[in-house]
């Protein structure tokens, strides 16, 4: 920001701040209000990430509320219900003690969502001196190595490399579309397509909390929404059995933004547990040293550029998002490659924009500016990308890309996502991995 911005930037510190400290329920900070009144897996870590320049001691409170959430198996929910909370009926939907491996004191999804925990563990240590950060390191690797353990078990067991997910939500990308394109051509159950050919399905708003809050027009279909909730009641009838759900579901999706994160989760648990001197698992280590050479089977010659890959017809799902990027976060690609990905940033008519990066490039079927994971700019996802972008040396780049995302936050609001094409705030206000990573995109210049 230069030196006329510098009180925009002042002023959207404390506004961020504020937005933290109202969403905090104590132990840890809701997304937002009305429509998030939950704890989130990966919303949790961005919080963290940027209430460490805030509060160091909450931001590692924020971690380990989190993981009080995990199953006896290693995995970490994507969400821990708030019981106090009006929407009770989220948590009845799951019903995740019908699994014995589910904590027996707190109700939790029975999904994950991408693996930033690890990511968050690191920053913090950043602003711990040496003899601390071991002790919060040594606090944390158990539980974390539970995790990457239980992510290879479950959702590798093929040993490929990359890990399957078993439902959108677990994405954290909710309506991406090589998701939907899955859902829509495949999947939709006999009930929600006799719904959707005999126009019934405006009927089903009454069955949706999100559009109570939230434009219609920036969010799913309510027939894909309803065709999401079958599929989690699909993994509740099979008590989130991950055997008996492989054996029975079609939807399967070694999803590139998860394994993008993973990659990444990967080389910073590595670090962790060098710098407390234990060794990592050799079985563990065997997968995760898979990784690279598995990444780069998801990359298309043709059209140049990763994808996501269909579990069991190893087809390549050829849509584009912005998870098609994030390989740059995962920093295991070739600079050759990596640079191609950087040509599709600068592109005007993929991810370039007047305010970018938009979460689908503006020349997809999909391109809608206001609808959610279809075309809004996230503040998450330019933060990965960053990232990604100054390890490979696009210091230029990162940097101009900071400096945007920092005046569209301050001057439109914290919201949760924006209209790529105007810079407008859409879904829901005063949200806190915007506030958190704002405030980490701003402290980090200085
Ligand atoms: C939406 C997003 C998801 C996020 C959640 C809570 O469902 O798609 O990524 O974790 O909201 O903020």
């Amino acid at each position: 920001m230069s030196n006329s911005q510098e009180p925009l930037a002042k002023k959207l510190l404390q506004d961020a701040g504020q937005v933290l400290r109202d969403n905090d329920h104590g132990h840890y900070i809701a997304p937002a209000k009305n429509l998030y009144p939950h704890q989130w897996l990966w919303d949790s870590a961005f919080t963290a990430i940027g209430l460490r320049h805030l509060d160091n001691d909450r931001a590692q409170q924020e971690i380990m509320s989190m993981l009080r959430g995990q199953w006896a198996n290693g995995m970490v929910p994507h969400m821990i219900f708030n019981q106090d909370s009006p929407q009770q009926r989220d948590w009845g939907v799951w019903n995740s003690r019908l699994n014995p491996n589910a904590p027996e004191d707190l109700s939790t999804s029975g999904i994950t969502q991408p693996p930033m925990l690890a990511e968050a563990v690191v920053k913090i240590g950043e602003k711990l001196a040496l003899p601390e950060r071991r002790t919060w390191y040594k606090q944390v690797y158990p539980q974390l190595l539970a995790y990457h353990q239980w992510i290879y078990k479950d959702r590798d067991p093929h040993n490929e490399g990359l890990a399957l997910l078993i439902h959108p939500w677990e994405s954290g990308l909710d309506n991406t579309p090589p998701w939907m394109a899955e859902l829509n051509h495949h999947l939709l159950p006999l009930w929600i397509r006799t719904i959707k050919a005999a126009h019934l399905e405006p009927a089903l708003s009454l069955f949706r909390t999100d559009t109570r809050f939230i434009s219609r027009a920036e969010r799913l279909s309510n027939v894909e929404a309803m065709a999401l909730y079958a599929v989690q009641r699909r993994l509740r009838r099979k008590h989130y059995d991950i055997g008996a759900i492989l054996n029975h579901s079609l939807f399967i999706i070694e999803d590139l933004a998860f394994n993008c994160i993973l990659a990444r989760a990967n080389q910073h648990l590595e670090a962790i547990a060098k710098s407390i001197r234990q060794d990592i698992p050799k079985d563990l280590q065997h997968s995760m040293d898979k990784m690279p050479k598995a990444l780069e089977e998801l990359w298309d010659p043709y059209n140049r550029q990763y994808y996501p890959r269909d579990f069991i017809t190893h087809k390549l799902l050829k849509e584009s998002s912005i998870a098609t990027l994030l390989p740059l976060y995962a920093g295991t690609v070739s600079p050759e490659r990596a640079e191609v990905l950087v040509k599709m940033i600068e592109n005007e008519k993929l991810f370039g924009p007047a305010y970018p990066l938009p979460s689908v490039p503006l020349e997809s079927a999909y391109f809608n500016s206001k609808r959610y994971w279809q075309g809004p700019t996230w503040i998450n996802m330019n933060w990965l990308i960053i990232d990604g972008l100054r390890r490979y040396g696009y210091k230029d780049h990162a940097d101009v890309l900071t400096e945007s995302t920092i005046e569209m936050i301050a001057k439109n609001g914290i919201a949760e996502y924006y209209d790529p094409l105007t810079g407008e705030p859409l879904g829901a206000d005063d949200f806190s991995w915007t506030a958190a990573l704002a405030i980490d995109f701003i402290k980090a210049k200085h």
